[in-house]
């Protein structure tokens, strides 16, 4: 059962009666043959916001990061990222899987490396060694709870990427998050990479889909492993109707989610709590509930009817604020997470 309280991640949000109404008015037709129009103007809509020629809709952002990868590979290639990215941690092994590709994981600061990290990473071309091919960005970072790049850190990768040849891939599940965290337009984010992933499941409230954008011939190709993937659809402007809303209707509100996450780091933080509300920049709370293990925690939060999740490390907690949280939640979480927790940790 659902917690009462459900701040265990911003994919629990259910599609708003507006949102329902978008999609039961959606005009549709086969997205395989390009005859949706809902499916053409999300497309059209999102490779504006991301600052690329081109978009693809498709039903996962996990799908999308792994079409990226395989676009921009050949088998054995290399992949640097920071090393606790979702691409690395919770996609199976996709790298490997899909497109034969090892990867190089950088130890990271909130979810950030540095160029000089990667320069030493980077493995001078010879006979013997995988081509380094693939330098990866997650923005917000989800791991390290939801920290946003700064613009000129990737404008400084950006440069060694072009320097030394390698593609360069923005993994922005959470982009807007970032963007309306930092208050720099999305385009101006996304349209530094290569190829950039959006997912419209998470903050901005859709039951599902995700969108790879980049340069229209990158494109081109992107379409035919949509295909190889599974991941054509037909009436899926069923779908992108819930997109096309999203993008009107939740963008800005993100700030309240941000607000919402800093009040009750805030407030977790003047309990007593181990939580710096600093790092809650965007719409995740990290809360470090030690002695106790992650698992005694979640249990104890779920008695009190408030749904927090396990993060990599083994005793920090994550809250993540989203779309079916109120203010009154809010209020109810900061009594009841002290309540569950308060009189065992920080002690
Ligand atoms: C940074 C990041 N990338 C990709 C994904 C994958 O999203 P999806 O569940 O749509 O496959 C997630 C999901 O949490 C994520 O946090």
């Amino acid at each position: 059962m659902s917690p009462v309280i459900d701040l265990r991640s911003d994919t629990a949000t259910r599609p708003t009666p507006g949102m329902r109404a978008a999609i039961a008015a959606a005009e549709v037709g086969d997205e395989q043959k390009r005859e949706d129009p809902t499916v053409n103007a999300l497309e059209d809509r999102a490779a504006r916001l991301l600052g690329q020629d081109e978009a693809v809709f498709l039903p996962t952002a996990t799908m999308a990061n792994q079409i990226a990868l395989r676009l921009h590979t050949e088998l054995g290639d290399e992949l640097i990222g920071e090393e606790n990215c979702h691409v690395f941690i919770s996609e199976l092994g996709g790298p490997a899987v899909h497109s034969g590709v090892v990867t190089r994981g950088i130890p990271g600061a909130a979810g950030r490396y540095s160029a000089e990290q990667v320069r030493a990473a980077y493995r001078v071309p010879a006979i013997h060694s995988p081509r380094t091919r693939v330098l990866w960005v997650e923005n917000t970072h989800n791991a390290s709870g939801g920290r946003v790049w700064p613009l000129e850190e990737i404008d400084e990768l950006r440069a060694l990427a072009h320097e030394l040849e390698l593609r360069f891939h923005l993994d922005g599940a959470r982009l807007m998050n970032a963007a309306v965290a930092s208050g720099v337009d999305a385009a101006e984010i996304g349209g530094r990479f290569d190829t950039v992933t959006l997912c419209l499941s998470k903050g901005l409230g859709c039951p599902l889909g995700a969108i790879l954008a980049g340069r229209s011939e990158v494109m081109t190709n992107a379409r035919r492993l949509k295909h190889l993937f599974g991941g054509a659809m037909r009436q899926a402007g069923i779908v992108a109707a819930a997109g096309v809303y999203a993008l009107d209707h939740n963008v800005d509100r993100l700030a309240d989610d941000h607000a919402r996450a800093k009040r009750l780091a805030l407030g977790l933080a003047e309990a007593g709590l181990a939580v710096d509300p600093d790092k809650a920049e965007t719409n995740f709370v990290q809360v470090d509930v030690a002695p106790l293990s992650r698992e005694e925690a979640i249990t104890l939060l779920a008695e009190q009817g408030v749904g927090l999740s396990a993060t990599i490390h083994p005793t920090v907690l994550r809250a993540v604020t989203h779309l079916d949280i109120t203010d009154e939640d809010i209020d109810g979480a900061l009594e009841a997470i002290p309540r569950a927790l308060g009189v065992r940790v920080g002690a």
